[in-house]
């Protein structure tokens, strides 16, 4: 039975963005100690970069158990490593390469194999290896970060498209035709299988959907997420002004 959300409000993306760093060490270092490693998911977009700094920067650095943390990406585009819009790039600027993960423990999408369904593919075999799955076993993350976008899509799961009803596979090709490139994509069922679940929204064109999203609103992406374990919302004030 899905938990209710927890959500917290700060005042600035600052604010949110430390409190979320704390309740990351928090959650990976109880995972590391109750069961030897940690399985995290990263989020793209912008909101997480000043999150994944502090995570970076000393207290919390040193807080970390980063030899135990297995980190992937819940969604990625389908460019280069090197890209400007490569959320692999974006978490390795702003934290990996400057924490002491082992290189093997960082799980990229291999977006350079193929066109967005031979990408996902891999990805699935990718995430089967990596928690050692049956054919018909979902894997279950420690945590799982995730943004919003203003219409309510969470990961790459756009309002409206086929990967919202995928109940099978564990990672989908995502095309949208407004966006520029290909994506890949987690679906339901690993993202509502995970131990926690961690949302971080900020700004005033995402407080729509955020107050659907916890209505439980079904039209919307990210209200869908309900995982088995743990629900955090961390919302600056703007994203919370219609709560
Ligand atoms: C992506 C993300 C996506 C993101 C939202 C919010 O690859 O784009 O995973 O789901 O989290 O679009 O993006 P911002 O944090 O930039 O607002």
């Amino acid at each position: 039975m899905p938990q209710s959300p927890s959500v917290h409000v700060a005042p600035t993306l600052e604010a949110l963005s430390q409190d979320a760093a704390d309740y990351i060490v928090q959650t990976v270092t109880a995972a590391v100690a109750a069961r030897g490693r940690c399985m995290l998911a990263l989020s793209g977009g912008s909101t997480p970069r000043r999150t994944h700094e502090l995570l970076a920067q000393p207290p919390r650095r040193d807080a970390v158990p980063w030899t135990a943390l297995h980190v992937f990406w819940g969604d990625e585009r389908c460019v280069p490593s090197e890209h400007a819009d490569s959320n692999y790039r974006m978490a390795v600027e702003t934290m990996l390469a400057h924490v002491p993960i082992p290189r093997e423990q960082i799980y990229r999408v291999p977006t350079e194999e193929g066109p967005a369904p031979i990408v996902a593919a891999l990805y699935e075999r990718v995430l089967r290896t990596a928690f050692a799955l049956e054919v018909d076993e979902v894997p279950q993350f420690d945590l799982i970060l995730l943004g919003m976008g203003p219409d309510g899509h969470t990961a790459s799961l756009f309002p409206g498209t086929p990967a919202l009803e995928e109940t099978q596979r564990l990672v989908v090709p995502s095309q949208i035709d407004y966006l520029p490139h290909e994506r890949v994509t987690f679906t339901f069922p690993v993202l509502n299988a995970a131990r926690a679940v961690a949302f971080l929204v900020a700004g005033a064109d995402k407080a729509p959907k955020v107050r659907a999203a916890l209505q439980g609103d079904p039209s919307v992406p990210a209200g869908r997420v309900r995982p088995a374990g743990a629900l955090h919302w961390f919302l600056d004030r703007a994203a919370a002004r219609l709560l």
